[in-house]
């Protein structure tokens, strides 16, 4: 299967994946890396990791990023969308194009602390144990199907920064693992459908 990974920024979840692609056994190619914006660190990493590149600028195209990302989607036959750090809401009329085929990773054990600053709230709350979740993305926000978790401890001394830095190595784990076999698992639907 090809798969796209959509980032914003840092980009280390979209390296996990495409290094994990590398390894015997691997469901899913990287096909295409792109995303909202050009400066973006992870589009260096891809391109220096021979990965195709789009780096498409949503604020300078404006509503029509939608469509043009839909084309270097259609254009690269990917299969899957990653999301990355991929910090724009998805509308709908998009997410019904690539309905079922959108997956996001999720610093948190859902559906504990949607949105943003997860491990501030994880704080907040007394939690013991937090993690990270992989899920189906679907038009609200952060409560599509769960397709994979991993748990982290949380540690009585621990600051946001110090419990996403850990999270995050855990994520790097989840994230490829979860694709791979999400996409066998839809394989053999494929195989079903063509009888
Ligand atoms: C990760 O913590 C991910 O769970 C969240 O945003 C962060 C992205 O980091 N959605 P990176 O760009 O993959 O390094």
């Amino acid at each position: 299967s090809r798969i796209a990974i959509l980032i914003s920024g840092r980009g280390s979840n979209m390296a996990a994946l495409i290094y994990a692609s590398r390894a015997d056994g691997c469901s899913y190619e990287v096909a295409l890396v792109t995303g909202d914006k050009p400066q973006a660190h992870g589009l260096e990493v891809a391109v220096a990791e021979s990965i195709a590149v789009e780096a498409l600028d949503a604020k300078a195209l404006g509503p029509a990023y939608w469509d043009k990302l839909h084309e270097v989607l259609k254009a690269a036959d990917v299969d899957l969308i990653a999301l990355a750090g991929f910090m724009r809401i998805i509308p709908d009329d998009f997410l019904a194009r690539w309905d079922g085929r959108v997956v996001n990773i999720h610093p948190s054990l859902l559906p504990k602390h949607k949105g943003l600053a997860t491990h501030e709230a994880c704080l907040a709350a007394r939690d013991k144990v937090t993690g990270a979740t992989v899920h189906l993305v679907t038009p609200d926000l952060d409560s599509g199907e769960i397709l994979g978790q991993v748990e982290v401890a949380v540690l009585s001394d621990d600051t946001a920064e110090a419990l996403a830095e850990r999270v995050l190595i855990a994520e790097h784990q989840l994230y490829p693992h979860i694709v791979s076999q999400f996409l066998g698992r839809t394989n053999d639907f494929d195989w079903i459908t063509e009888k």
